[in-house]
């Protein structure tokens, strides 16, 4: 062989070598496009995935009492997803097959709802399809997440309670066209109302004892906690682009979310991101509602900047909500020359043609039990939401719960509903299975008096799973129910309302 043979021999080696090499690299699975990305949930531990296949995430889910601290030095037998509040978080790539094997650990009967998700009817984990997972019973969950956003999972059975206790955790979906960010935060909010050795309080056992107003309004209490303690801490980095992804999973509580000095950029809500992102000072989040929006911190290092939920009034009438701090947050480090963009290409979620003609009509409305309305709970009520006379019902359309005709949709149908709450009590309309449109609403926005109303840039942008209704105004949303036919309920995400009535289903049929 003589000399310049032998060198090409090699050179064709290296690069056959290079080639391999290079091939390895772009053949490794790659979960995202998104460029290195830090991520703090403070409190929040990550689902583990059981399986080797990308495509597929699989875990356990054991539903089971467990000693948290909720509140610094206090221990609460919360009923838990895994032992934690929030539950394990999971974190996927939109197309991804989520299997839980559930088991429930519980002295009550449960089921898991996906809140948000587009998924089979049988998966909804809603009463009008899967019979409660009995305590010491087991079921499997199996389907895909389509949609990139902020979802969450909880109990569909006496969820009042459930939820209150401490069931509930969360799904993060990305897509492909998410934005540049150095840090992210899950930041779930709640309250709970701990008795003074920090057990939770009785009447979630027994509905007789809980006070009057809580059974009206709906439970709340002054203990907020932030991924499951009420002293959570974040450290910023000034300049740098923070991502925060707000879910509120309170019966009851609103956070009229806000960094003193800083505007959020809003960049998406429930199950979409806006093409238009929008600037803003306060972010008003109601119970079951996402939010994500990215902000820069400006501060000097050392400096204390708190995630603060501001005063507030639900009416014009009522007494302002006191101004409170959620997160403690300060800076530890700082970086420059980064700056939000103005659009997020490729997002935009195509608006669903409004179809002529009067909307269907969903009344909310209470009344007592007992009383002068007339309004009764079905004979077949979820036990032991019984109640007495005396006790709040919540009806629609003068009806409670499965004495509530469901509402027949053909499979394909685009259906306009006009929510029109004329009760004293503020309410959060959901539908399950299917994303809506907002296309109108008498209240007008003001970040300031009227912070509940909707946004334009709602309006114009957004696929929401629940939405806020204020007492004497209306909302006119619009849904296509083009895939997967079946049961799928629609209910005040106020579960103190829901239970007792404020519940019905949207039949969509072939
Ligand atoms: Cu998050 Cu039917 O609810
Ligand atoms: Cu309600």
């Amino acid at each position: 062989m003589s000399l310049s043979v032998f060198m090409r021999a090699i050179r064709i080696l290296v690069m056959l070598l290079g080639i391999v090499i290079a091939m390895g690299t772009s053949c490794a699975p790659r979960r995202e496009q998104e460029p290195a990305r830090s991520d703090d949930n403070p409190g929040i531990t990550s689902a583990i995935d059981l399986n080797g296949d990308p495509a597929v995430f699989e875990m356990n889910l054991v539903a089971k009492v467990a000693t948290v601290e909720l509140v610094a030095g206090k221990k609460t037998a919360a009923w838990t997803y895994n032992g934690t509040v929030p539950g394990p978080l999971v974190d996927v790539v939109a197309g991804t097959r989520l299997v839980v094997h559930f088991k429930n650990e519980l002295p009550q009967a449960t089921t898991i709802h996906w809140h948000g998700v587009r998924l089979p009817n049988s998966m909804d984990g809603a009463m009008a399809v899967q019979e409660p997972v009995q305590p010491g019973g087991t079921f499997e969950y199996s389907f895909v997440l389509r949609d990139p956003g902020l979802y969450w999972f909880h109990p569909h059975h006496r969820s009042d309670s459930q939820i209150e206790r401490g069931l509930y955790g969360v799904i993060r979906v990305r897509g492909t066209s998410e934005p540049r960010v150095d840090h992210e935060h899950v930041v779930v909010l709640d309250d709970v109302r701990l008795q003074s050795d920090g057990a939770l309080p009785a009447d979630l056992d027994d509905y007789s004892q809980l006070p009057l107003d809580l059974k009206l309004h709906g439970r709340w209490s002054d203990t907020v906690l932030v991924n499951g303690r009420n002293d959570r801490a974040l450290t910023l980095q000034a300049g740098a682009i923070h991502r925060f992804r707000f879910l509120n999973t309170a019966n009851l509580r609103y956070f009229n979310l806000t960094v003193p000095g800083h505007k959020f950029r809003v960049i998406g809500t429930d199950g979409s991101l806006f093409e238009k992102p929008y600037d803003t000072t306060h972010i008003l989040i109601g119970p079951s509602e996402r939010y994500d929006a990215l902000l820069i911190p400006s501060a000097a290092v050392g400096a204390q900047l708190p995630l603060m939920s501001d005063a507030f009034s639900r009416a014009e009438d009522d007494t302002l909500q006191p101004a409170i701090t959620a997160l403690k947050m300060s800076i530890g480090s700082s970086v420059t020359g980064r700056t939000l963009a103005d659009s997020l290409p490729g997002v935009a979620v195509p608006r669903i043609a409004v179809p002529d003609g009067e909307p269907t009509l969903i009344e909310f409305d209470q009344g007592t039990q007992g009383g002068a309305e007339g309004y009764t709970l079905p004979a077949d009520g979820p036990d032991p939401l019984v109640g007495k006379d005396g006790d709040p019902i919540f009806v629609i359309n003068k009806k409670a719960g499965s004495d509530i005709p469901p509402i027949e949709v053909k499979l394909g149908e685009t259906k306009k509903f006009k929510i029109h709450n004329i009760s004293h009590q503020i309410h959060v309309f959901h539908l399950h299975g299917f994303f809506f449109q907002i296309v109108d609403t008498d209240d007008s926005y003001d970040p300031v008096k009227k912070p509940f109303a909707l946004r334009r840039e709602l309006m114009d942008q957004a696929q929401k799973d629940s939405v806020t209704i204020r007492s004497g105004f209306s909302v006119t949303i619009v849904a296509k129910f083009d895939d997967e036919p079946g049961r799928w309920m629609y209910h005040c995400h106020i579960p103190e309302h829901s239970e007792r009535g404020m519940m019905s289903e949207i039949r969509v049929v072939k």
